[in-house]
């Protein structure tokens, strides 16, 4: 079965991203946010990075204009019912995820295929809430979606081998390297991933280095993009402590309990650069500073 059109669920930082790939690549999209204001955010967010991508002369203003023409926005989950592909990015609740997916499950037909863009709950879990867990994946994309060139496809014991290949096949026509990752907690990113930025906190408490000189040396020394911290405010420290919580449940291995600092510093309020402080200080989010911990 070809995708034509793509429904994505949830329209924040990683639907909107998704939403705005798929159109990219040429697929009719249309995505649900559950009020017209999330709606007109995420819509606007991804013109903004449209726009971008003009003024850089990476596209054209016609190749914007058709691009947005391929992708509507809906309040209505009815909207969806003639999707090809359903990738849901909503919150990351599994009675939330279920209830959706139970819901989309009634509205599509049989030959529908369901997509989780789950982080660390367990697709299986996600698609027995329908009755077509064999038409069912989890498509990890990342943060920011329109950059970062992985998508996880992830399968379970129960997802139809054609369906799978024709899901790793979708990633690839995204423009993106897709990996095979198995339905395990935090699949193969997220596996390595998380225990690396647990232990860039646990230095921090242990005072082996100060915010700034550990992000220089996973930065100058190794070559990442970003050090851990800032990644850690990049991620959003809530984030990054509901996904440890549900790895260490799952492994019960310490390197993926969360450290007491990121539990104090999310109990605080401090999640990072979308709440303005986290290890560091963005009240300039050009220049931040890092915070005294
Ligand atoms: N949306 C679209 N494009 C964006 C963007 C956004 N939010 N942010 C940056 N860009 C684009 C810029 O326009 C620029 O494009 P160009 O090269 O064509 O001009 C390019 O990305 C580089 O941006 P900048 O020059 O502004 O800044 P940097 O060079 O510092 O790059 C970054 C920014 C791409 C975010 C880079 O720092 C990076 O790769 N950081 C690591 C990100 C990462 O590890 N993400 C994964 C997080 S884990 C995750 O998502 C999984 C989840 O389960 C937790």
């Amino acid at each position: 079965m070809a995708i034509h059109k793509v429904g994505v669920v949830g329209c924040g930082l990683m639907g909107s991203g998704i939403a705005q790939v798929c159109a990219m690549a040429g697929f009719t999209t249309v995505v649900r946010e559950v009020n017209q204001d999330l709606v007109d955010k995420g819509l606007k967010g991804i013109e903004k990075n449209l726009g971008r991508l003009v003024e850089k002369g990476t596209i054209t203003e016609a190749a914007k204009n058709e691009i947005r023409g391929r992708l509507k926005g809906t309040t209505t989950l009815e909207d969806l019912k003639d999707c090809d592909l359903i990738v849901e990015a909503i919150i990351e609740q599994l009675p939330a995820k279920r209830e959706l997916f139970a819901a989309l499950d009634g509205l599509c037909p049989a030959a529908t295929i369901f997509a989780s863009n789950t982080s660390s709950l367990t697709i299986t879990e996600i698609a027995t809430a329908t009755k077509r867990p064999q038409r069912f994946v989890g498509l990890h994309f990342f943060n920011p979606v329109p950059v970062m060139k992985l998508v996880e496809v992830v399968k379970t014991i129960a997802t139809d081998p054609a369906v799978y290949e024709e899901m790793v096949a979708f990633g690839a026509k995204l423009g993106k390297t897709p990996v095979r990752a198995n339905d395990s907690t935090g699949f193969i990113v997220n596996r390595l991933l998380v225990p690396y930025l647990l232990d860039a906190i646990r230095a921090l408490e242990e005072g082996v280095g100060s915010i700034e000189d550990i992000d220089n040396s996973m930065k100058l020394g190794c070559g990442h993009p970003m050090g851990p911290l800032t990644l850690l405010d990049f991620v959003g420290l809530d984030t990054t402590y509901y996904i440890a919580n549900i790895m260490f449940d799952e492994f019960r291995e310490r390197r993926f309990a969360p450290p007491p600092l990121l539990k104090r510093m999310v109990l605080a309020g401090w999640n990072g650069r979308k709440a303005g402080r986290g290890f560091y200080n963005y009240a300039d989010p050009q220049k931040p500073t890092p915070m005294k911990i």
